[in-house]
């Protein structure tokens, strides 16, 4: 069965998009086969993968919106061990038309429950309360809160954290927090001492998962979607990312995986 890991906060801007391309990216690296589910209608992981789509490429819209629409008509391979369900502004019409559907917080659990291929599916979310956000709930078995050092994107996690809560009052739903993972954090000033608090209060100091830096490469990357192993191997955001996919390995319980020639600038659909 594959790993299932959901990258969840309330607040834009906090890295999660980020985290989704390169954290997948390293894990392909490693020998793993992995599936991202871009399940925002800003598209950016999709974008920041590079991987282009037009008014007819089936993306996770379509796949939430039909019952007998077969997920695999959406999967796109992107790079090596690397699959992609991509997303577009179409996404955003979903929140309706799931709202009149029977099961609607579960259609991603029903339409992706043979997809057995994967070691890993990561879900990039959408920073927002509503059904999308409650289908990756019930879908991921582990969740990722990416924060940055400002307090306020510590409010958009006691969101999710009020939200998980909710759920497992309405559904048997106990999912796995692999940790807080800080991003963005500016070396001089390192965590500030408030959030830092926050997230051991709320976690424990065990769920604290080694920081993200701040590497305006990370950026840059995206913009020529590429991950940021492809444009800039040797760069701090690399070796953070690198090091966060073995500290997930290890949380998840998996060892490392042989290590692939990746030359990742192969895009194809299936
Ligand atoms: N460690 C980092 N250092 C510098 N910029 C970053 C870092 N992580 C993310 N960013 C940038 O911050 C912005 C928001 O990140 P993103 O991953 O899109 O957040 P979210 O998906 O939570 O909205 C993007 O422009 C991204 O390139
Ligand atoms: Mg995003």
């Amino acid at each position: 069965m594959p790993i299932t890991i959901q990258i969840q906060n309330f607040k834009g801007g906090v890295g999660k998009t980020t985290t989704s391309i390169n954290l997948a990216a390293s894990l392909a690296r490693k020998g793993n086969k992995v599936l991202v589910v871009d399940l925002d209608h800003q598209g950016n992981t999709t974008k920041g993968l590079g991987y282009e789509v037009n008014e007819k490429t089936p993306t996770i819209f379509h796949v939430l919106k039909d019952i007998d629409f077969d997920y695999l008509n959406a999967v796109a391979t992107v790079r090596v061990n690397f699959d992609l369900i991509p997303s577009d502004s179409r996404t955003a019409g979903l929140e309706d038309i799931l709202h009149s559907m029977p099961r609607r917080e579960e259609m991603l659990k029903i339409k992706l429950k043979d997809a057995k291929e994967w070691d890993f599916i990561i879900l990039d979310c959408p920073p927002a309360h509503g059904l999308i956000h409650l289908n990756a709930l019930l879908f991921a078995e582990h969740i990722i809160f990416p924060v940055t050092p400002e307090v306020w994107s510590y409010d958009g996690l006691e969101g999710v954290l009020g939200s998980i809560k909710r759920m497992q009052k309405y559904f048997n739903y106990r999912p796995n927090i692999i940790g807080a993972l800080p991003t963005i954090v500016d070396e001089r000033y390192s965590l500030t001492s408030e959030v830092k608090q926050l997230l051991e209060q709320t976690f424990g100091n065990e769920k604290l998962l080694p920081s993200i830096r701040t590497d305006a490469k990370l950026k840059n990357s995206q913009k020529q979607g590429k991950t940021i192993f492809e444009f800039a191997p040797r760069s701090r955001a690399a070796a953070d990312y690198e090091r966060l996919a073995e500290e997930v390995l290890k949380r998840v319980g998996l060892k490392k995986k042989r290590k692939v020639n990746n030359n990742g600038d192969k895009k194809k659909q299936r």
